[in-house]
């Protein structure tokens, strides 16, 4: 048994770790083959972040559902790439927008160059993936439509915010179902489709899609705030200083403002609501997070989703790949620690 996937995954079958381990190859090199351009700066900067790894969770997730019908279907590696390349666009303007400067553990693309290459050079990852998509089918480009359409709206609704009237964790779960679970959604469902799947089979995965990609996110917003950078590959506690609140943060305002807040509750809170653009105000305000139980709590909401994605997957048939998804549950969650 080798790891196949993010996260120390490993395939209790052989045939199927055979097929996950060489789709895993073929989506590298088709990767690698849909972001070569005749200019090779182009080429340079679109491959800049393929280089640099990544956990290729999306890809895994394809190659995993098409398990569930002919997984050497010819349009289960394309659809792996698509979702990929997808992904990768939507990590060269996310940069931008949080200002990350690091990604993957490398100069993320706007520190690397400036904002304009990493803007056009998401935009071209995403006309090679509609290429791709082209001759997947109607189906393929309408489904993959769609979830960009939610994915864009969850990253609109981060940077607009809750408004007054709106309740500020109902929000936040809108904004990461839109901005990760739509895309992590459609691996499952691709994987499913391209592999001839029945039609319930497509629709359990879209929901387990939907639901470990909403805990992948919350585990990923648990770790702007435990990890270091060594573990992340990104800088801790980006979110905070963007001002962008995620569940921990809402969990602690939430305390604060109950009755079983403290007065160093309120004062974290209003550290947080500060400038955090210099460094010790920064370093200290995550200092504290760490410490207080809004992060446990957060942890402990990371849990409930992972669990609920868990549960989607139990009318499938009993094999390798039902496992290895029900696995891939605990992964997530464990990320978050
Ligand atoms: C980062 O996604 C953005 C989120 C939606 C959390 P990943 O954590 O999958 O990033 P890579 O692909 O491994 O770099
Ligand atoms: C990324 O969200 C979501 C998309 C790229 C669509 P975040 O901004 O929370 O992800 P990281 O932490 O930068 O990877
Ligand atoms: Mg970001
Ligand atoms: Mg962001």
């Amino acid at each position: 048994m080798t790891v196949v996937g993010p996260f120390g995954l490993t395939v209790r079958d052989s045939a199927v770790e055979a097929d996950v381990q060489s789709g895993m190859a073929a989506v590298e090199e088709g990767l690698f083959e849909a972001t070569k351009s005749d200019v090779p700066f182009i080429t340079e900067a679109a491959q800049h972040l393929v280089r640099a790894g990544g956990k290729r969770f999306r890809p895994l997730l394809v190659l995993l559902g098409s398990q569930f019908g002919d997984p050497h279907a010819p349009g289960v590696v394309p659809a792996a790439v698509v979702v990929e390349l997808t992904h990768l666009a939507t990590l060269y303007h996310d940069d931008v927008m949080d200002e990350a400067d690091v990604r993957r553990g490398v100069p993320s693309a706007n520190a690397n160059w400036d904002n304009s290459v990493a803007v056009l050079t998401g935009d071209f990852l995403f006309s090679r993936a509609s290429r791709i998509l082209a001759d997947l089918g109607p189906e393929a480009v309408r489904v993959q439509a769609e979830a960009f359409e939610r994915l864009v709206t969850g990253q609109i609704l981060e940077t607009a915010g809750p408004g007054e009237h709106s309740d500020p964790v109902e929000h936040y779960l809108e904004v990461i179902a839109g901005k990760t679970g739509s895309l992590i959604a459609v691996a499952g469902r691709f994987g499913a489709i391209m592999a001839g799947a029945d039609e319930s089979v497509v629709e359990i995965l879209t929901q387990y899609g939907e639901r470990i990609g909403t805990a992948f996110q919350l585990a990923d917003d648990v770790l702007d705030v435990a990890s270091d950078s060594h573990e992340s590959g990104k800088t801790p506690g980006t979110d905070l200083r963007e001002g962008i609140p995620t569940l921990p943060v809402l969990h602690l305002r939430a305390h604060a403002a109950s009755e079983a807040g403290t007065d160093e509750d309120r004062a974290l809170c209003e550290l947080l609501e500060g400038d955090l653009s210099d460094d010790g105000r920064h370093a200290e305000a995550l200092r504290r997070l760490r410490a207080h139980s809004a992060l446990e709590k957060a942890r402990r909401d990371t849990v409930r989703y992972a669990e609920e994605a868990r549960a989607m997957l139990g009318p499938l048939p009993d094999c390798a790949a039902k496992t290895a998804l029900s696995e891939l549950c605990d992964a997530v969650v464990h990320r978050a620690g």
